[in-house]
Formats: structure tokens, sequence, C-alpha cells
């Protein structure tokens, strides 16, 4: 695969910015649920890292679960229809529970996995992303808490990949498509 510094076009949110406002995110939800338990659901897999760095600026007592799922259509453009690949280990039914995502698109991914987890009646369903890109918005997902509104760019980095790769990079980048050539 390519260096990302072949076709890396602008560092959006970068290293100490990212530390600063998951800090951030994390103090203001342990002060929402002060006196409960949370559940944290990341969704696989661009969703870990994040995830990760989270769930260490979370002070209330809190458990975690995994799922995957997978959109129909190609890489960059989901079509609505979302399926799940991996579903979760343990059961929500009277828990807070918190979905952690990386970014939300289209909101089609969003808004199935809640329709999902809302069959399962948890006492609480909220939603915390990284990343949120309004203008490609398609169906209207509630976000409780965001991390950095992005404009309508493809990035990569810190859990998002390009065609599985980049997901380690500690900074949140925007590809320039014209160099990046994945096949060759
Ligand atoms: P949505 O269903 O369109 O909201 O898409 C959400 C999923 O698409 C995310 O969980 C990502 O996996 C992927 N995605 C959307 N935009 C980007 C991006 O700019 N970079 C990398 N992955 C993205
Ligand atoms: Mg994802």
């Amino acid at each position: 695969m390519q260096d990302y510094r072949e076709f890396l076009k602008e560092i959006l949110v970068d290293e100490a910015s990212l530390k600063k406002r998951i800090a951030e995110l994390g103090a203001q939800i342990s002060e929402d649920y002060r006196g409960q338990d949370l559940h944290l659901i990341c969704i696989l897999r661009g969703g870990i890292v994040f995830l990760t760095d989270l769930m260490r600026h979370i002070t209330v007592p809190n458990t975690l679960d995994f799922m995957a799922v997978s959109s129909y259509g190609t890489a960059r453009q989901s079509t609505g229809q979302v399926r799940i690949t991996l579903d979760l280990k343990d059961e929500i039914h009277g828990r807070n529970v918190l979905l952690v995502e990386d970014i939300v698109d289209s909101g089609y991914t969003i808004a199935s996995v809640l329709e999902f987890l809302k069959t399962r009646h948890p006492t609480s369903l909220k939603v915390c992303t990284l990343l949120n890109k309004p203008e490609r918005r398609e169906v209207e997902v509630p976000i409780d808490y965001c991390g950095f509104v992005i404009p309508n760019k493809f990035v990569f980095g810190y859990g998002l990949d390009l065609d599985e790769y980049y997901r380690n990079l500690p900074f949140i980048a925007t590809v320039d498509l014209e160099k990046y050539h994945p096949d060759e």
C-alpha cells in the first residue's frame, strides 16, 4: 500500500485536538451518567480507536460490547440497507446503552442499529460519534455527543479506513483522490 503522505491532502483534526476533545466528551458523559452504570457498544471496526481513548475518560462504572454491520453498496457510499454481521454478546434489556461510532455520514448505519437495539428495550439509548458529516445526511439520526463536525470530504485515520488501511494513524486527514492509487 501507498505511504499515506503521498495522498494526504490536509490534516483536519490533529492528535492534540483529538486528545483534548475526547477528554471533554468523557467528562461530559461521566457527568451525565453520574450514579448510573453505562454499557458502551462499539460498532466495529471504525469506532475502536475512539472507543479505547474515550472509555479511559469515563469515570462511571461501565461495561463494553461490540457489534459489526455491513452496508450494501460500495466502500465509500452506503445504500441504506444495513446488515448485522456480528451481534452483541450481552443482553441490553434494562441497561443504559451508549453507542460509540467513528462517523455519522448518510446516517443509515446508526439509524438501523438504533432500530435494532430499541427492539431489545434498553433503559436508555444514546449516540456518541467522533465525527459528524451533516451535509451528507439522508436519514435523520439523534446525536447526543459529537466530537467534531466536518465538511463533506472523505477522511481517514484514527480508526477510519481507506480501503481497510491507515486506521492506526493518530490524526484525521482528508484524501487527495487523484494521488491515491490503491491498486498499483
Ligand atoms: P453512514 O451509514 O453513511 O452514516 O456511514 C457510516 C459508515 O461509513 C462509518 O461507520 C464509516 O465506516 C463509513 N464512512 C463514512 N464516511 C467515511 C469517511 O469519510 N472515511 C471513512 N469511512 C467513512
Ligand atoms: Mg464504521
